[in-house]
């Protein structure tokens, strides 16, 4: 066990080594065996988790609430309308009390630095379900995922199709962590965050992976070995209508699929949208691993809870 990860955060990938991050994932992997042959593991026993959500969620919510009740622990879910932080107490006394009552937070905002300050002033760990910027969660299961579908990392080519947001960055800084080629294809001026980038880029130059940011579905998808789509306006983006028409070129669709290899995964965060990010004949196809990528959120953070909150 890699016990200095008990007690740290899970705000971003990149706080992490890659060999932490492979830790992450082996030990989710392990989890995954335990729950297919029915071994008790309760780790968690006694222990609990609140969980502050501040914007929509079915798969991040559930599978975490899943997860840890699976790890013999208990969470507790507080309706952002219904605390006090909505009447303006602030983060630092909220978290605070939390951490009187909790042995940890898993949280759902809006900026990384709202995350940021709870974890200035817990002491317990918080777990990021979702900021702006990040999804650090969703970038260790789609890890496990392509772990378990491809084997491995090094060398694979990641095709990004979606909005140039928390997902995307996710994914771009474990592809450069993990030494795997990440290519989004986009319209011209939806750009990643440049701190994003240009960590990843740091990341990139040491394990030897590219980061492509391009206008053509060719170079994007040309040879992949995953396809990654993702919707074209996430939650607190603008600009719907806007976004719609920029991103209908990328599509994913069976056009788009032929393209990469033909052994190639589709993979997608969920929620999508048929007729505009996705379409059923690609969903329904061989290609599609949504369901198994999905399943892997409760593995993924099952492992970040009893690594991190044991
Ligand atoms: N992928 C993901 O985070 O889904 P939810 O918004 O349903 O949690
Ligand atoms: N980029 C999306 C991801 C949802 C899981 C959003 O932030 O809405």
């Amino acid at each position: 066990m890699m016990h200095h990860l008990q007690g740290k955060d899970l705000l971003k990938l990149a706080d992490f080594t890659p060999e932490e991050i492979g830790y992450f994932v082996d030990t989710a992997i392990e989890l995954k065996r335990k729950r297919a042959i029915g071994e008790v593991f309760e780790p968690l026993r006694g222990k609990t988790v609140a969980l502050i959500f501040e914007k929509l969620s079915t798969r991040t919510r559930l599978s975490f609430q899943a997860g840890i009740a699976q790890l013999g622990g208990q969470t507790f879910y507080m309706s952002p309308d219904q605390m006090q932080l909505s009447r303006g107490e602030p983060i630092r006394d909220t978290a605070r009390i939390i951490d009187r009552y909790c042995e940890g937070l898993f949280i759902r905002t809006f900026g990384q630095e709202v995350v940021e300050e709870f974890a200035q002033y817990m002491r317990h760990p918080v777990i990021n379900a979702l900021t702006n910027e990040t999804h650090p969660c969703q970038g260790l299961c789609d890890l496990m995922t392509i772990k378990e579908k491809k084997g491995g990392y090094r060398g694979l080519k990641v095709a990004y199709f979606g909005d140039i947001w928390n997902v995307c960055h996710s994914l771009m800084m474990g592809s450069a962590m993990m030494g795997m080629d990440f290519y989004a294809g986009r319209p011209a001026g939806y750009d990643p965050n440049p701190e994003q980038l240009a960590t990843a880029q740091k990341w990139a130059a040491l394990s030897g992976a590219k980061i492509v940011f391009t206008e053509s579905l060719e170079e994007a998808a040309g040879d992949a070995d995953v396809i990654y789509g993702n919707t074209w306006h996430s939650m607190a983006t603008e600009n719907k209508e806007q976004r719609l028409k920029d991103f209908a070129p990328y599509q994913v669709n069976m056009k788009v699929v032929k393209m990469a290899k033909p052994d190639v995964i589709y993979m997608h965060c969920l929620p999508g949208y048929r007729g505009e990010d996705m379409v059923d004949e690609v969903i329904e196809s061989p290609y599609c691993v949504f369901w198994d990528q999905g399943e892997n959120r409760m593995h993924s953070e099952k492992a970040a809870a009893a690594l991190l909150l044991v």
